[in-house]
């Protein structure tokens, strides 16, 4: 039961003071953890887009941030060469989630960093991750634009996931995958790889799910498995022996 939802939350720049805080909240909510001097020279370049969420009625208790950099790269629309802001890391912690803090964290952050003068937005978020995906496809515009294989150092895969300056906060509602990877080109990239991860369709809604096995599983899952899986997109349960049983139309 969540029983923040009314929580009242704020958000401003990190500053230098912050950063332990911030560095709790990574460490609980991600593997993906860095050192000290990391934060710091990331707040020093830029310090307007390392933003944090706190309580307001306990403003030194972070509960979420996002972190930015900028580089230049081939854009992932075109053949030109751009400058992109390129995403670090985000995360809220888990009793304040679903509140549209992250999606708070986005929309400053991204309208900040244009100060440098970037074209696109870019992310590396892992394929299994279906609520940031979700989060980044439906209230950002962002699309999958390629996979990279063995991204992560367990061995998952990351959707590199883009979206045009020129397309934020035009309001215009984006059709899942347009511009972007279709469902069909994903799959077949998994049926190719043909171990680590279980595709299914939810049961309900339809959407493309990706499930990332541990490699000792890959190629099947334990049948006594009864962990739940929750839909992203429309919230129904599934358990993982049901998808095992081929309940689910998975794709092995
Ligand atoms: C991803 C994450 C940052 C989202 O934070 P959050 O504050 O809960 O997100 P928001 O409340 O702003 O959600 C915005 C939208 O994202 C999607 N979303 C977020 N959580 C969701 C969930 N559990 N199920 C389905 N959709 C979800 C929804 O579209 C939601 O809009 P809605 O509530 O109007 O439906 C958070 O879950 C998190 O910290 N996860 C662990 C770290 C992580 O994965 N970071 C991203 C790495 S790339």
């Amino acid at each position: 039961m969540n029983l923040m939802k009314t929580l009242d939350f704020s958000i401003r720049s990190c500053s230098y003071n912050d950063i332990p805080a911030v560095m709790d909240v990574n460490e609980i909510t991600l593997p993906e953890n860095y050192p000290l001097f990391f934060y710091e020279q990331i707040l020093e370049k830029y310090p307007k887009t390392f933003i944090i969420a706190f309580k307001k009625d306990d403003p030194k208790q972070i509960i979420g941030y996002i972190m930015w950099r900028v580089e230049r790269g081939h854009s992932s629309f075109g053949l030109q060469h751009v400058k992109k802001a390129h995403l670090v890391s985000l995360a809220v912690l888990q009793d304040y989630r679903r509140q549209g803090i992250a999606n708070e964290l986005l929309l400053e952050s991204m309208e900040l960093i244009r100060e440098f003068k970037i074209s696109e937005y870019v992310l590396e978020v892992r394929v299994s991750n279906s609520v940031a995906v979700k989060l980044y496809i439906d209230l950002h515009n962002f699309k999958k634009i390629r996979i990279i294989g063995h991204y992560y150092r367990d061995g998952e895969d990351a959707f590199y996931m883009a979206a045009k300056t020129s397309d934020i906060g035009s309001k215009q509602i984006s059709s899942q995958n347009s511009g972007g990877m279709t469902d069909k080109e994903i799959k077949q990239y998994f049926l190719d790889k043909n171990q680590g991860y279980l595709l299914y369709n939810c049961p309900n809604c339809g959407s493309l799910k990706i499930k990332a096995l541990t490699y000792s599983l890959a190629g099947s899952v334990d049948p006594n498995n009864n962990d739940f899986v929750i839909c992203a997109d429309c919230n129904q349960e599934m358990t993982l022996s049901d998808i095992s049983k081929g309940k689910f139309n998975s794709y092995k």
